[in-house]
């Protein structure tokens, strides 16, 4: 059977894909937030996953607001990227596991959690910039896309997605392979990019979020969507992403790392490696 060997989580800011492209890491503004990586990539050298299982939000790519599904997965064999219009680098497509891809949508829609299955999908920052965050040198593993709305009212609360993240666990739990899978949430933490709250930062509640990941991940459903737009702002509601990916993990989990930088662009940035136990 299939293992959930541990998640990682990061923000997935587009101005980071600029500064990877014009080779910013160790200018001063940006060195503390890249040096939180190097833990990371260690990790990721040693257990060397087969999968990676991506829980992600998109930005006007792939769904506009004119067709916005609450929870989709990718069954593509490849999935492309490209800019919606932050001008940064398109980075090469990413190989997927339909296999892997359709035990879990059986799966889910049984546990009704009723998925849009996407054939054909394109990724955008939120999905590329991380996953070349974690593997700078385009080595990452097969992966599977999990998109959840994190854009467009209403959204999904903090509950069904841990349970969304629950069920994704278990499909893979379930899956005949010896494959050793990694998950990773994307997007967040505080922060807000519009309106009169431009800007928002809420670092006690985000450093509460990270610490409540490695062993209390049901602390962030006491609070509804709206007390976590007003807790994080209009964006750090991608929290929601942290959290199914941390529901995806099966049991006790250790937390290997976390680095926590303000600000990345408006955002509070943060980044978590947690092993299952
Ligand atoms: C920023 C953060 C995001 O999560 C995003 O999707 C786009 C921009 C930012 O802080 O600039
Ligand atoms: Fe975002």
């Amino acid at each position: 059977m299939a293992k959930i060997i541990g998640g990682l989580a990061t923000s997935h800011i587009p101005a980071i894909g600029g500064a990877i492209a014009k080779g910013l890491q160790n200018d001063p503004y940006w060195k503390p937030f890249f040096d939180g990586f190097g833990p990371a990539r260690e990790w990721l050298a040693k257990e060397k996953p087969d999968v990676a299982i991506v829980f992600y939000n998109d930005h006007g790519l792939n769904f506009f607001l004119d067709k916005m599904p609450t929870f989709a997965i990718g069954a593509a064999p490849e999935y492309y990227n490209a800019d919606e219009g932050w001008g940064i680098p398109t980075l090469p497509p990413k190989k997927g596991l339909p296999e892997l891809s359709w035990e879990i949508i059986n799966h889910v829609i049984e546990k009704e959690f009723d998925v849009v299955t996407c054939q054909e999908m394109l990724v955008d920052h939120a999905f590329t910039v991380p996953l070349k965050l974690f593997w700078p040198n385009e080595d990452q593993p097969l992966v599977v896309p999990v998109c959840i709305n994190t854009v467009q009212f209403p959204l999904p609360s903090a509950k069904r997605c841990l349970n969304f993240g629950r069920a994704i666990g278990e499909a893979v739990a379930n899956w005949k392979s010896d494959a050793k899978v990694v998950v990773i949430g994307t997007g967040g933490l505080s922060h807000q990019l519009d309106g009169k709250r431009a800007g928002f930062i809420n670092k006690p509640f985000d450093l509460k979020f990270i610490d409540s990941m490695v062993d209390d991940p049901e602390w962030a459903t006491q609070y509804s969507i709206l007390e976590l737009v007003e807790k994080t702002g209009t964006q750090g509601v991608e929290l929601l992403n942290w959290l199914a990916a941390r529901g995806a993990i099966q049991g006790a989990v250790h937390k290997v790392h976390s680095n926590y930088h303000i600000p990345i662009s408006n955002t509070a940035a943060a980044t978590l490696v947690l092993e299952a136990a």
